[in-house]
């Protein structure tokens, strides 16, 4: 059973009510009840953790590494701003994917660069709740492929 570590950042704990036209109308749990069956479908040990602080998203990276085989990421805001969180990234060397509900590279220019992606194997972006089922298949693949 592969164990795949799901963290979302800052505000998307108000997913459906959050500027519905940019980023849908369904909420984190919806999010949760979609990816449950389908990562069991593909031997898949999902685990959810959400939250609005840097630190406490550090900290939950860093309990992945005893903990998940891989790390679904949705930063937020703190992509555009977040060397802490790369870095963390980095020490725990678990493979990540990046993921984005919305198409980061179409909006504001303040959000066309993440660093945290740079710690990423890859980033999806612009595909709203897709976006994590193809994370899903891509880290099954990767770590397929690397262990
Ligand atoms: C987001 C995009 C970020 O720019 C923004 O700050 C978010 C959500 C997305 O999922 O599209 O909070 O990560």
């Amino acid at each position: 059973m592969i164990r795949i570590l799901v963290i979302n950042g800052p505000n998307l704990n108000l997913l459906g009510m959050r500027e519905p036209e940019i980023y849908g109308r369904k909420t984190l749990q919806d999010l949760e009840e979609l990816l449950r069956p389908l990562s069991i479908e593909r031997g898949i040990q999902l685990s959810f953790f959400q939250s609005n602080h840097e630190g406490a998203i550090i900290d939950a990276i860093q309990q992945g590494r005893l903990s998940a085989d891989g790390i679904i990421i949705n930063p937020a805001a703190y992509s555009h701003t977040s060397i802490a969180i790369l870095d963390a990234l980095k020490v725990v060397g678990l493979p990540a994917v990046e993921v984005h509900l919305s198409d980061i590279t179409q909006r504001e220019s303040f959000r066309h660069f993440s660093y945290t992606s740079q710690g990423c194997i890859k980033t999806i972006a612009g595909k709203h709740f897709q976006g994590y089922v193809d994370a899903l298949d891509e880290l099954k693949k990767y770590i397929h492929l690397h262990s």
